[in-house]
């Protein structure tokens, strides 16, 4: 695999010209995707599901090209609006919810929905519950609208992010729907990505991993305690995300994994659990304008020194201001002077930059899900050519 240097991007650069891009545009570097969808597959042990992140990867076919290449008909959707997309998307996939909603908002999507995506909504869709008092809604609403709803119950194992620990609650809400005619029990869902980012001082880090596999080990069991065993094993127990389903070696715990930002590696995902995994997604924007020195608005009036243009070149981008890092050419930096712009984004270059007016400048996405929705073309980069033009989805909430 080419590395990331000055003749990948010098090639990049060509490719984009030889497609005649020249405005901004969202790179996916397809070679280095399929290097990261092998990675995954390694990683997981025999029996585990994965489970895509559907928000991570906004994009049909980038979805679709992923979905196929790691047989998964398995989704993770965030929102009402992005389950439809999805559904229309893939038919026959299944979906998780990755968050509680509102009850008010799957009332809604209920009520403008086909015969048939009803059936869709009530079937192939898990919907989170996060605490007794919306499980009740959610029953409530269930029981007057005469439907079924699957429920995945979120678990805290350690995130805080909400979701019921083990105890009280979670077993009444266990029992409200081992009692409930219009719900379905389908999960437990216990997210950890916090587990390799805690310091590595005195075990922490040990001590956090142990302490979540005991609190998911204790849902399972109040779970298997009023569902049985053999339901509670075959249920969703979904786990991870990017930086912690390298963490699972065997489907004791957890029986399928969600990721999506490993696939496309943003550098918030630069950690040591994924040294596997390649950047493979970059911002292409032309330089519009290119100057020597650095001078800033009004300066020339301000008293004597404070006045000189600084050393350096100028580089003016098409857009700018996206949650991402200049990475070619070498040495481009935000001004903290200047400050950001989502129209013309000024950086500053060394002296000796050849960059010139019209060359693409490159840089690499903090993380995918906002970053992606931002374009109107992602260019597909592969084996030194770009041989297809993507859309992101349509932005959701
Ligand atoms: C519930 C849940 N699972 C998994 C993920 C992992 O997504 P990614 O792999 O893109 O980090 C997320 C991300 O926000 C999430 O909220």
């Amino acid at each position: 695999m080419t590395p990331l240097s000055a003749s990948y991007f010098q090639q990049l650069q060509q490719a984009l010209a030889n497609a005649g891009l020249a405005e901004p545009v969202l790179v996916i570097d397809r070679d280095r995707l399929d290097t990261n969808i092998a990675a995954l597959k390694a990683m997981l042990p025999t029996g585990m599901g994965y489970r895509i992140v559907a928000k991570s990867l906004p994009c049909a076919e980038l979805l679709e090209y992923v979905a196929a290449h790691t047989e998964t008909h398995r989704l993770m959707s965030f929102n009402t609006n992005m389950v439809m997309q999805l559904l229309a998307l893939m038919p026959e996939a299944n979906q998780l919810l990755g968050k509680p909603i509102p009850v008010q908002a799957l009332r809604r999507t209920l009520e403008g929905a086909s015969a048939q995506l009803r059936s869709q909504l009530q079937n192939q869709v898990q919907w989170l519950i996060d605490t007794p008092t919306r499980l009740a809604e959610y029953a409530e609403f269930a029981e007057s609208a005469g439907i079924q709803l699957q429920i995945n119950l979120e678990i805290d194992v350690g995130l805080h992010r909400g979701g019921m620990e083990p105890g009280a609650d979670l077993e009444a809400s266990l029992n409200g729907i081992h009692q409930s005619d219009n719900l379905a029990l389908a999960g437990l869902m216990g997210y950890e990505p916090h587990l390799t980012k805690l310091p590595n001082i005195a075990g922490w880090p040990k001590r956090a991993k142990q302490g979540a596999a005991r609190q998911f080990q204790l849902a399972l069991s109040q779970t298997a305690a009023i569902f049985g065993q053999d339901f509670a094993r075959n249920m969703v127990r979904n786990m991870a995300g990017s930086p912690t389903f390298g963490l699972y070696s065997d489907t004791l715990l957890a029986n399928e994994i969600a990721a999506g930002s490993a696939l496309v590696k943003p550098s918030d995902f630069d950690l040591p659990i994924l040294k596997e995994f390649l950047p493979a997604s970059f911002i292409a924007t032309p330089a519009i304008k290119v100057s020597k020195g650095v001078r800033l608005p009004g300066l020339e009036y301000a008293n004597r020194a404070l006045g000189k243009p600084q050393s350096g070149k100028t580089v003016f981008l098409h857009g700018g201001y996206w949650k991402a890092e200049p990475v070619y050419p070498g040495g481009l930096k935000n001004s903290s002077l200047f400050g950001r712009s989502s129209n013309q984004e000024m950086l500053v270059a060394p002296k000796n930059a050849s960059i010139k007016v019209d060359d693409f400048v490159f840089l690499r996405p903090t993380q995918s899900e906002a970053v992606f929705l931002q374009f109107p073309i992602i260019a597909v980069f592969s084996g030194g050519h770009i041989t297809d033009l993507w859309t992101p989805l349509p932005v959701t909430a």
